[in-house]
């Protein structure tokens, strides 16, 4: 009778621990790895800097040939130990470089108590030391990067920016640096899209829906753009867009948030920073 007992205990401590310690089915998010974009990152100078984006092309040649670049890549996607990157103070009188970024957009821009990391951040760093140059990390808005280089308030936009069109009217990109995607992320309990194997699986179920759908992006982006659609537009990105309600944040982290929450049914985001922000939500 005690070994029934004891038998019976370890039964039940067993399924304590199992549910409690919580296996792929207790994931608050879940990223469909799937990519339903193709866009390509580069930095962003002013139009008529040719001067800068030599010299930023020049340098991104180097840390691409020398191993620089991918050593960066691989600590972020790996488990190295992120930089600690600190900006000076803007000082018109000292040479600096001005880099507009837009944090809370992992592995390619963080902050934590004043410190910077995240792979254009040490990019930054690296080219900001390049040109002889003190390097000055002006933290905004994703939104407001495009457009205070264009306006000259920063010498180069560094935030995980896709080429479009749109922004090349205003800015120029120097080459491409990083191959990117949005992704689909859908609550961790959602088994809709498990089944799919292409873009195309994923979009036709997407096509199902109807403004009641709430997809949430951040405020400025592709992803946003990907929602809304933008192919009758000569000089759009070409995305047929989604018969859903496209809900803006302005950062990535708050729509996930909002997805966890309930609020909202999906997220659209790049690929990167879904599976890092997926990563720490899930724990
Ligand atoms: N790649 C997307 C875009 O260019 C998202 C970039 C968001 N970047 C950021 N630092 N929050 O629109």
């Amino acid at each position: 009778m005690k070994k029934l007992t004891a038998l019976l205990l370890a039964v039940v401590m067993l399924a304590i621990l199992c549910c409690s310690c919580g296996g792929a089915n207790t994931a608050k998010v879940k990223v469909i790895d799937i990519p339903l974009s193709e866009e390509s990152y580069a930095f962003c100078v002013g139009q008529n800097d040719t001067e800068l984006l030599g010299k930023v092309n020049e340098y991104l040649k180097k840390i691409k040939e020398d191993g620089t670049f991918d050593a960066i890549c691989d600590k972020y996607f790996g488990d190295g130990t992120p930089a600690a990157i600190t900006s000076a103070a803007e000082d018109k009188n000292k040479d600096q470089l001005v880099v507009a970024t837009s944090t809370g957009f992992e592995p390619f821009e963080m902050v934590d108590a004043g410190k910077y990391s995240g792979i254009d951040l040490e990019i930054a760093d690296g080219l900001a030391k390049y040109l002889g140059k003190e390097l000055v990390i002006k933290d905004m808005q994703f939104e407001a990067v495009v457009t205070s280089v264009q306006q000259g308030l920063c010498d180069i936009g560094m935030a995980g920016l896709t080429i479009t069109p749109a922004r090349q009217e205003v800015v120029t990109f120097s080459d491409s640096y990083y191959s990117a995607n949005q992704m689909l992320v859908v609550p961790g309990d959602n088994t809709e899209f498990d089944a799919c194997k292409t873009a195309d699986d994923v979009v036709a179920i997407l096509n199902t829906k109807n403004a009641d759908c709430k997809i949430g992006c951040q405020r400025g982006t592709t992803g946003a753009v990907y929602v809304d659609g933008d192919s009758d537009d000569p000089d759009g990105y070409g995305f047929a867009g989604l018969p859903a309600t496209k809900m803006e944040y302005d950062y990535a982290a708050l729509a996930f948030t909002a997805m966890i929450n309930g609020e909202i049914n999906y997220v659209i985001v790049d690929d990167a920073p879904a599976k890092a922000i997926a990563k720490a939500v899930n724990g």
